[in-house]
């Protein structure tokens, strides 16, 4: 059983790797931080908290974070998640209240008493966990790994070779990813590989309980971006690689490899430098994910929808 903590910005793929947290039997959510990101602080905060009551849990705690990244003003991911953040489905409106606490301060709470060492999962920009680092460096010993979706070996998805969060708070991100901490990376290239396909869709609009009909108006809402504008077979679903990594490692092939954040290039602020053949001879930093068993991933996410029947 692994205890997490998921720092997310919700988001369509925030979403489904909420609901996968939720489900899997062999996670323990020990709370909810969000961060601004798809959208801002206070949207992120209540999507996540819809989200929960969408499934019935109204016993996770939840805190928001920081209103903007460290140093740069937000750029929001409106055009690919909306103006709600998770343009597409109908959610109900939070039957809980937030904590009366900034996301690091919930942060630190549940790490000190828990008395195993926590995860740290990241599905949204890094602000939130480089400011938690700061301000509680003492409970860093606490902290097991931390599992981050966040930039790309050579491709892009915001600018040519930037990834969006990486790309939002490129100086949180490089804080987290020099932080010493055991790093699983999950990069775009991963996350394009994890395609929900048209089939995946069509039995994902067969599962008539809330949560199947909330991830379907959400998957229809998010391929219409990948259609326009990728030309993509299907949906890259980035975020719950994640989760789908700490459910099952060995449905992923992976590469310890040093790993560091450009944070002034004028072409590539935000870029990931992933030292894939080891040319720095620098002591790898991170385990990244290249690939992903795609057809069971696909049946996790039916099944975690499903489990809500
Ligand atoms: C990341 O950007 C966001 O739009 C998604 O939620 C994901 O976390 C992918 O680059
Ligand atoms: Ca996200």
């Amino acid at each position: 059983m692994e205890d997490i903590i998921l720092d997310c910005d919700p988001g369509h793929d925030d979403a489904i790797a909420l609901i996968l947290a939720v489900y899997s039997s062999q996670i323990n959510l020990l709370g909810v931080t969000t961060s601004a990101g798809n959208q801002e602080h206070s949207q992120t905060l209540r999507n996540a908290m819809s989200l929960l009551t969408l499934m019935n849990i109204n016993s996770i705690p939840v805190a928001s974070g920081n209103r903007t990244p460290l140093l740069r003003s937000l750029i929001s991911g409106v055009t690919m998640h909306g103006v709600s953040g998770l343009d597409g489905a109908e959610l109900p409106i939070p039957n809980f209240q937030a904590q009366n606490l900034p996301a690091i301060e919930l942060i630190a709470k549940l790490v000190s008493e828990n008395p195993n060492k926590t995860t740290l999962v990241i599905t949204g920009p890094c602000t939130n966990i480089a400011l938690f680092l700061a301000v509680h460096p003492d409970l860093k010993s606490k902290i097991k790994q931390l599992v981050i979706l966040g930039g790309g070996r050579g491709v892009g998805n915001w600018q040519p070779t930037t990834e969006f969060n990486f790309q939002v708070d490129p100086e949180a991100a490089k804080i987290v990813v020099n932080s010493g901490i055991p790093i699983t990376l999950a990069p775009l290239n991963v996350g394009f590989e994890a395609q929900l396909l048209d089939e995946d869709k069509k039995n994902i609009h067969k599962v008539k309980n809330p949560v199947g009909q909330a991830v379907a108006g959400l998957v229809d809402f998010y391929g219409l971006s990948f259609d326009s504008y990728w030309n993509f077979e299907g949906l890259p679903m980035y975020d719950p690689c994640t989760i789908a990594w700490l459910i099952d490692p060995t449905k992923f092939v992976s590469r310890n490899c040093y790993v560091d954040v450009e944070t002034k290039g004028e072409l590539t602020s935000g870029e990931s430098v992933i030292d894939y053949y080891n040319i720095t001879k620098k002591k790898p930093n991170a385990d990244v994910l290249f690939h992903i068993d795609r057809p069971w991933f696909a049946q996790l996410v039916l099944d975690a929808v499903k489990s809500f029947d």
